[in-house]
């Protein structure tokens, strides 16, 4: 029986984000490049994301690139890029075929011009659809967005838009890259580890964190349904003392 047929749709999270880990430590246990796990990794995302579309999720939010990764050997960030950008060029037209709306978040102006030229592309093509949108991280940190918010607010402090009376969570929320994007329910790490890696701190305040061994280009379907139906298990209290069942979907 798959765990597909045990999840329940009336209760499915509406956002999923995913920190994508173990591209490398895969290539290496098959004696090849770094590089080549990150190839593997398409498969992954493309099953993943087709599922999930399938399901009626809402976002699905993907770490593909953090602000760290610059550090990485010039070899392996070129060949990421390259990546980025044939894939995104090719995933076009099944994210058309889908009704998937790709949308970014991150310090897009960091990244190589080809990358920033096809991803506006594609975000542009795609941005009439309706059914999920597809959000890639892209030179993103937490740490990054929540100071360029704070930079932003204090600008407009100083510029007598705001006053600094008018800060609260709603005003830091509208600042940070997914301000268009609710808060993700469930975040899941693969490879392992049991790190969020400087990954959407603010917005993973009461998100129900959920880690698997597999290495991300083994990661496919039947993993997201297994994670849906152990997040469909969790007691979700918010900080309160009674249960609060994960909201129901927007048709
Ligand atoms: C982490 O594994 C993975 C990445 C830094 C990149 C993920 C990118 C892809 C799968 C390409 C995706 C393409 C699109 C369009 C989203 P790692 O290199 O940190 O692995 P390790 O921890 O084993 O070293």
């Amino acid at each position: 029986m798959s765990f597909k047929d045990k999840i329940n749709l009336q209760q499915l999270p509406k956002h999923i984000a995913i920190i994508m880990d173990g591209n490398g430590r895969w290539a290496k246990q098959k004696g090849k490049l770094r590089t080549f796990g990150h190839q593997n990794g398409v498969a992954a995302v493309r099953d993943t994301v087709e599922a999930a579309a399938e399901l009626g999720i809402n976002f699905i939010t993907l770490y593909a690139f953090s602000t760290e990764n610059w550090n990485r050997p010039a070899f392996e960030v070129n060949a990421l890029m390259e990546l980025l950008v044939s894939t995104i060029h090719k995933e076009t037209k099944t994210l058309m075929d889908n009704d998937i709306k790709l949308l970014s978040i991150g310090d897009i102006e960091s990244l190589p011009k080809s990358c920033k030229k096809q991803l506006a592309e594609t975000i542009e093509k795609t941005s009439g659809n309706k059914r999920m949108a597809l959000v890639l991280a892209l030179s993103y940190s937490s740490r990054w967005e929540i100071v360029n918010a704070v930079k932003q607010i204090a600008q407009k402090v100083q510029e007598g838009k705001l006053k600094s009376t008018d800060v609260d969570d709603k005003l830091i929320e509208q600042h940070l890259t997914t301000s268009q994007i609710t808060d993700p329910e469930l975040l899941i790490r693969t490879s392992g580890e049991y790190r969020i890696s400087n990954f959407l701190l603010w917005q993973i305040a009461y998100s129900e964190l959920y880690f698997t061994d597999k290495l991300w280009p083994d990661f496919r379907r039947e993993d997201l349904y297994q994670a849906i139906v152990d997040f469909q298990k969790r007691e979700r209290r918010f900080g309160g003392v009674t249960s609060v069942k994960p909201q129901k979907q927007h048709a």
